[in-house]
């Protein structure tokens, strides 16, 4: 069902003593936040397990940045979804722009991603997107429709509920540049009807935006009809501007 979420992708930042200062300053401010809003945080794995315990007592759930395509074997460097799924994760991302640009993910090793974290019975959290270039060539759209029938094409009907989406323009992730509200909620249209078109039960999927969200220009966004909620990188790891877009959404 179409849930209000909050990611926090802390990306290769920080350190044991940072998440145990950052996750208990998340707690105390956060304790009154809407029961309707899910705050996810998503450390770099090894800190998984920690944060696990961290949150045993706060409503907070925890993700992984990246699983294999594989199941098991001799993938040296590799943590499987099952390995996800056996340390307490819920949700993976799936086919963020740094793991497709900086790591040589195609539009098959994502669709093969989706499909080791859905057998595992994790959440995906599919990120998609378009670069500057194409933007401005006019292919936002195409790219964005191509990104989710690329990943999404051999879903059986039973799976939508474990799948989310984050859209997030490539240019606007670290940069500070961000899509103005009517143009992300523009996009969150498109994708909601490319969806139905794939036969999904489009206005269940909570869809969410990325793309240096601050505190400043979250409610704007997180107003718009389409838009279930955002997954934060940079100002994730700021436990007041964290917590200020939470309370936005
Ligand atoms: P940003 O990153 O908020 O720092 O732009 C978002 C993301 O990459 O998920």
């Amino acid at each position: 069902m179409r849930r209000k979420i909050v990611a926090a992708n802390w990306k290769m930042n920080g350190s044991g003593g940072f998440a145990k200062s950052l996750i208990s300053e998340l707690k105390v401010q956060l304790s009154v936040l809407d029961k309707d809003v899910e705050v996810v945080i998503i450390p770099p794995s090894l800190y998984v397990a920690e944060i696990r315990r961290l949150i045993s007592d706060a409503s907070f759930t925890v993700g992984i940045q990246n699983t294999a395509q594989w199941d098991q074997g001799a993938y040296t460097g590799e943590v499987s979804a099952k390995m996800a799924a056996d340390v307490g994760c819920e949700y993976v991302l799936v086919g963020h722009s740094e793991r497709r640009q900086l790591f040589g993910e195609s539009d098959q090793v994502v669709a093969d991603k989706v499909q080791q974290v859905l057998k595992s019975g994790l959440v995906a959290l599919l990120c998609i997107g378009e670069t500057l270039s194409e933007r401005q060539a006019g292919q936002a759209e195409d790219v964005v429709s191509r990104q989710l029938q690329a990943a999404l094409q051999s879903l059986d009907s039973n799976s939508w509920n474990k799948v989310m989406v984050a859209y997030e323009p490539v240019w606007a992730i670290g940069t500070g540049k961000t899509a103005t509200a009517k143009d992300a909620q523009a996009m969150h249209l498109h994708m909601r009807n490319v969806l139905g078109s794939m036969g999904a039960p489009a206005s269940d999927v909570s869809l969410l935006y990325g793309g240096s969200v601050k505190p400043d220009n979250a409610r704007e966004l997180f107003e718009q009809p389409d838009i279930d909620g955002g997954l934060i990188g940079g100002a994730s790891l700021i436990a007041d501007d964290f917590v200020n877009i939470c309370r936005a959404v």
